[in-house]
């Protein structure tokens, strides 16, 4: 059975055999929404269900509703508002009650269709400062929200074609299929760990903290859009490649990639990662230090903080919550302040500019930092962007 999804039923919208046949015939006689590649992965995502209960688009009183109060109309826990930016002349050719096709921008490939049930304007400045507490330009999920058009439409989903993943395909796996290997394995007990990041040694203390109690790790690192700075999603999974086969046991750990796009929401999207989590079938989720945080504009603990404003029924997961955590060199080990009596100069800490400095002259940061195996690949993946133009 596993893990209840989020609302209780795991969506799925994706059409197959007959059902596609018929409804690709129809799409391509129906009015073209153009989409681009984080819409794509967003219709994708909903379709698979990794975003159950959502069925589409957020329609203008879910929206509304996710913007300000973090619940879907009907009160269920949403906090990353999910919709489909159209320009206003694409508005104006599209009415409520019509089907439109989702065109890829890039490819014109049929996506899926949609069901129109709301066009709506949203007030961007708005949603941002709800979303992410701010409506600084220089925040990178708020300048790709204040670059997308400010019209909405909202309404259920079909997918009609899936994005082809360019590299890795053997870590793609549906919510129905990470719940069925879950369960297949024996593990009544997962732990989801997000992340954007090579794990270095501190990620690998939490995660290994938490797979003291719990059965199994889903390693779930995201894949899709993430800022330019963030060290790219191929060289990431070598990395991951290379830490799980020299640092974890086999049987208790499961990789596979999270196509979602960053938003960089801090607290909002800490909730909705672990909703997302629940839905693949994990039972815990990880949530450390500045989640899903850029720059200053959360505080370290903040996600945390918003998550425990919630009920344990509401989000129908546990998440585990873990201290700053850093190598002790007094201890001689992994550690944070919940199980290190030491002063701070006695911790290693390694700024992300420092180890990108280290890394890009082709020097291992410490190996209390991270696992030369990792780093190797890191220096190689650098050295490998350095060349292209
Ligand atoms: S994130 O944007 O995906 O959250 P990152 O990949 O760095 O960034 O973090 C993955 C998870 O590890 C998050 O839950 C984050 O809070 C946690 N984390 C990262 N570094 C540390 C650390 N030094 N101590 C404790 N938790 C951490």
């Amino acid at each position: 059975m596993g893990i209840q999804p989020h609302g209780g039923e795991l969506v799925n919208r994706i059409a197959a055999g007959g059902e596609r046949e018929a409804l690709l015939a129809e799409a391509a006689g129906l009015k073209a929404v153009p989409v681009n590649t984080w819409t794509i992965s967003d219709l994708d995502l909903i379709g698979v269900g990794a975003f159950s209960p959502l069925k589409g688009f957020l329609n203008e009183a879910d929206y509304r509703s996710v913007v300000d109060t973090m619940r879907l109309a009907d009160g269920t826990v949403w906090s990353i508002p999910i919709t489909l930016a159209v320009t206003d002349e694409k508005a104006a050719e599209l009415s409520t009650g019509e089907r439109a096709a989702l065109v890829g921008e890039a490819d014109g490939v049929i996506y899926g269709v949609i069901d129109i049930e709301s066009i709506y304007k949203a007030d961007q400045k708005h949603e941002a400062v709800q979303v992410f507490k701010t409506d600084d330009l220089e925040h990178p999920g708020v300048a790709k929200l204040m670059g997308r058009p400010s019209t909405y439409v909202g309404g259920a989903i079909t997918v009609l074609n899936r994005p082809k993943p360019e590299k890795f395909e053997e870590f793609y796996f549906d919510p129905a299929e990470t719940r069925k290997m879950f369960e297949e394995n024996g593990w009544r007990t997962v732990v989801g760990f997000q992340t954007r990041n090579p794990v270095h040694r501190a990620h690998e203390y939490i995660q290994k903290s938490a797979m003291e109690i719990v059965d199994a790790l889903f390693l779930n690192p995201l894949v899709g859009e993430t800022k330019s700075d963030d060290v790219p999603a191929n060289v990431r999974m070598k990395s991951y490649l290379a830490l799980l086969e020299n640092y974890y046991p086999k049987d208790r750990v499961f990789l596979g990639v999270f196509p979602a796009a960053m938003r960089y929401a801090g607290p909002r999207e800490a909730i909705f990662h672990a909703l997302v989590r629940k839905n693949y079938g994990c039972t815990h989720f990880i949530v450390g230090r500045d989640h899903a945080g850029v720059g200053d504009y959360y505080g370290t603990y903040e996600a945390q903080d918003l998550l425990r404003t919630f009920t344990a029924e509401e989000l129908g997961i546990m998440p585990l919550y873990f201290e700053h955590s850093f190598f002790c060199k007094k201890c001689g080990n992994m550690a944070s302040s919940k199980t290190c009596p030491h002063d701070k100069a006695d911790h290693l800490t390694l700024s992300g500019t420092k180890v990108r400095a280290l890394l890009r002259d082709g020097i291992c940061p410490p190996p209390e930092f991270s696992r030369p195996e990792v780093a190797q690949i890191l220096i190689e993946g650098m050295a490998d962007q350095a060349v292209k133009p």
